[in-house]
This record gives C-alpha cells, structure tokens and sequence, in this order.
C-alpha cells in the first residue's frame, strides 16, 4: 500500500488562459477542438452555460443543463505521445483538489480510474480527452473536457450520482471554475516537468479500490486480481492470482464485492 503524503504543493503554471464563455452548445468539447484545428493556443479555455449534446465516455451522454460546471481546455502538450493519456488523470486529480478546497470535509473525494471523481462514492465529475496526431505522427492537440455537478444532480443509469448542492455546498459555478483552472495549471506544471509520475504518489492516494480485489471487461477477456498500482503513463496495474501484472490503459474498472 502506498503511504498517504501531505496536500502537495504545486506551483504555478505559465499556462495563460484564453476565456471563450458560451451560452447553450452542442459540447465544449466540440468548439474547443474546432479552435484547436483553427490553431487556438495551449491555454484556451471554453465554458458553456449548458450543453444539448453533451458527450462522456464511451460515447455515453453527459446530461447536460443549466446550473453545472461545463468546460474544454486545448493544449499543446511536449510530453511523449505514449503519456498523453494520463492527462485524463491529471485532470480528474485537479477536480478532485478543487472539490477538497471547496468542501470543508476535505477527504472525502476519491477517484475511480481512470478518471471519475467520486464524493461519498457517488460521481459529481467525469473527464473526457479528445486528440488527433498530424500526419508526422506527433501530437497536434489534446482537448481535455471537465464536467463538474454544482447544482443538478443529473442521474446515470445504475451509478450513484451527487452534485456539490446535494453535498451542502451552494457555489457558483464561476467559483468552481476559477478553482479548477488554478488547480489544473498547478499539476499541469508538474506534469509536463515531470510527466505522471509527478503527481502519481498524490493521484493514488485518493484511488478508489486501491489494493482492493477489482475486474475489467476489455474486449476479449476478463481481467480479476488486486489493483496494486498505476503506471508512469497513467495505466491501471493488475495483479492476478497467478502474480502476473496485468497493465490496462482503456477500459472500466469495477470493485469486486
Ligand atoms: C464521463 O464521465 O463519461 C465524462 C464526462 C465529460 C463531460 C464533459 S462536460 C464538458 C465536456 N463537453 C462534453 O461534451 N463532455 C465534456
């Protein structure tokens, strides 16, 4: 088990922000990727008071009215390709610190990999990443998109759900926001210093399940045994039964009862 550390400090980014706040759109995630193909720089930030078409993953919907948190964020990032993929995580991690600011009972959010943020076991947030590689096989931009609950509570099918007003909180979604955006551009800073692993030792002490029995349904088979770990990019590790370790970057991962 991993010891848990103190509240990190993280630093500052110089990650400079450009503001398009919109009013009703199909998804953020949706503008935010055309401003990415028109060149819109790393930092560029949309928001929307609401979306019709709001997107999660796996192609499920993401409910989407007035009165919740909805925003896209384009970057640009150096890392290596094969790395991109935890900034999902890095992004679920700074929901997390922003519902731990905002909340007075500080510990009681964790994260469901590979990027759900729970509060008392039900999700108030989800993250979804989009990408595209040029034709040089490189990055060309990821857009990370972050939906929090502030005020509804829509409901999933089979999940519980939560909203920071069911949790007693009555915030603005403004105030939410700037807290997510100070938080996000700190771990950012330290992920593109450091990659995952900068922020690992924060990420898994707030993993729901970790060292606990779970199970994934991947394409073709069923993977059971003990999550022990992530790795350096951000995968789940699974130990089987055997001792072999199972690395999954894709996929959902389910308590075993
Ligand atoms: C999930 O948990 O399945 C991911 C949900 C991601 C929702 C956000 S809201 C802002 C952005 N725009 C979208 O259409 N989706 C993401």
């Amino acid at each position: 088990m991993h010891s848990k550390p103190s509240i990190p400090e993280y630093g500052t980014s110089a990650l400079i922000y450009d503001h398009v706040a919109l009013n009703a759109v199909e998804s953020t995630n949706e503008e935010a990727k055309k401003l990415a193909i028109a060149g819109a720089p790393a930092g560029t930030i949309v928001t929307a008071v609401s979306q019709r078409s709001g997107r999660g993953r796996v192609g499920r919907k993401w409910t989407s009215p007035p009165g919740n948190l909805y925003t896209s964020l384009v970057l640009r990032p150096r890392r290596p390709l094969s790395e991109v993929g935890s900034l999902s995580l890095v992004a679920a991690l700074a929901i997390g610190h922003t519902l731990g600011n905002l909340l007075s009972y500080v510990d009681n959010w964790q994260l469901k990999w590979p990027n759900d943020v729970l509060v008392d076991g039900a999700k108030i947030s989800g993250v979804l990443a989009e990408s595209e590689i040029n034709e040089a096989g490189q990055l060309a931009w990821v857009v990370i998109g972050m939906g929090i609950n502030v005020e509804i509570t829509p409901e999933i099918a089979d999940r519980p759900v939560t909203s920071l007003k069911k949790q007693g909180l009555e915030v603005t979604v403004d105030v939410v926001f700037r807290k997510l955006q100070e938080n996000f551009r700190a771990l950012y800073e330290v992920w593109e210093r450091d990659g995952f692993e900068g922020v690992k030792l924060d990420w898994v002490s707030h993993a729901q399940g970790l060292g606990c029995p779970v199970y994934m349904h991947l394409a073709k088979t069923v993977i059971t045994g003990n999550f022990v770990d992530l790795g350096s990019d951000g995968a789940i590790i699974i130990e089987d039964k055997e001792g072999t370790r199972h690395r999954v970057l894709a996929g959902d991962v389910m308590l075993a009862h």
